[in-house]
């Protein structure tokens, strides 16, 4: 867990509130943090959106409005057929490709379904696993996404698994249930060594698309019981290393508050992805 860096102390009178840091607010939480190792992460989810050349296009605003960023990491996560094109158009880029979905099965007879390996053999890194959209409207269980987060973890792709409660979970007090469920299903049999290279991210569904976006304090809570679970499921060494996203309506004017959470370690952004000054908004929030 981040703690105050007292050795910083003397020269970071600040270090009450970072907030007040504006732009550096990413440097500061670096400090603050007390292996230091918990770089934050970025993710663009465009889900079904763009055509190609809209792709191509945003990708090349964010690769000239990103150029200068060194202490965040930065990935975006097109569609499957534009993941090829966008991963080549970013080659040599500080911003990272990342997919949505993938297969679990190496290779063979998967109608329609695309494996890890062929993803990371044009150019992708990470994959976001998982998602709300996928659990709820495609049916995705936790097993299955376990199945495809050892996947990704062989072929060499990051994974971003998602977990997240239903409004009326919440509202029924079983977030924490729920999101310790989704957890221990995900992660299932994933060794320590893995799960240090695991992304999660805490996306509450009701937050989703819905400009309804949960409050610093309540994204903290979360993921600071996140932390716990990977500490209790591994230690704290994995705990301490494991990056967790927050995602659900994250824009430019939210986004400085929840990320200057010690526990947020990151956004997964999803409308806010798809313009690029908003989400240089989120990189870079003022
Ligand atoms: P949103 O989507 O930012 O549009 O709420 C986030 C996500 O689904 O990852």
């Amino acid at each position: 867990m981040k703690q105050a860096n007292f050795r910083y102390a003397p020269v970071l009178p600040f270090r009450a509130n970072p907030i007040t840091m504006g732009r550096h607010i990413h440097l500061i939480k670096q400090l603050f943090n007390n292996n230091m190792t918990r770089r934050l992460l970025i993710a663009g989810n465009w889900k079904m959106n763009l055509t190609l050349s809209a792709s191509l296009e945003l990708a090349d605003g964010l690769k000239q409005a990103a150029s200068s960023v060194a202490d965040v990491d930065i990935a975006v996560c097109p569609p499957s057929i534009y993941v090829q094109p966008v991963a080549a158009s970013l080659k040599g880029s500080n911003i990272g490709v990342g997919a949505q979905n993938i297969y679990f099965e190496k290779e063979g007879a998967f109608t329609g379904e695309i494996s890890a390996a062929m993803l990371k053999d044009v150019g992708c890194q990470y994959v976001i696993l998982g998602h709300s959209e996928r659990r709820n409207i495609l049916g995705e269980s936790s097993e299955l996404v376990n199945l495809k987060t050892h996947a990704a973890l062989v072929a060499g792709l990051t994974p971003i698994v998602c977990v997240g409660e239903l409004l009326k979970e919440r509202e029924a007090g079983t977030t924490e249930q729920v999101v310790r469920r989704q957890f221990d299903g995900s992660f299932s049999g994933i060794s320590a060594e893995d799960m240090k290279k695991c992304v999660i991210a805490y996306e509450p569904v009701w937050a989703i698309g819905t400009g309804k976006v949960a409050t610093p304090d309540q994204a903290e809570e979360v993921h600071a019981a996140i932390r716990k679970m990977i500490e209790k499921n591994y230690n704290k060494e994995v705990a301490d290393v494991v990056r967790i996203q927050y995602g659900g309506s994250v824009n430019d004017k939210n986004a400085k508050e929840i990320l200057a959470k010690p526990n947020v370690d990151g956004a997964l952004v999803g409308g806010a992805s798809l313009k690029v000054e908003l989400f240089m908004g989120i990189v870079r929030p003022v």
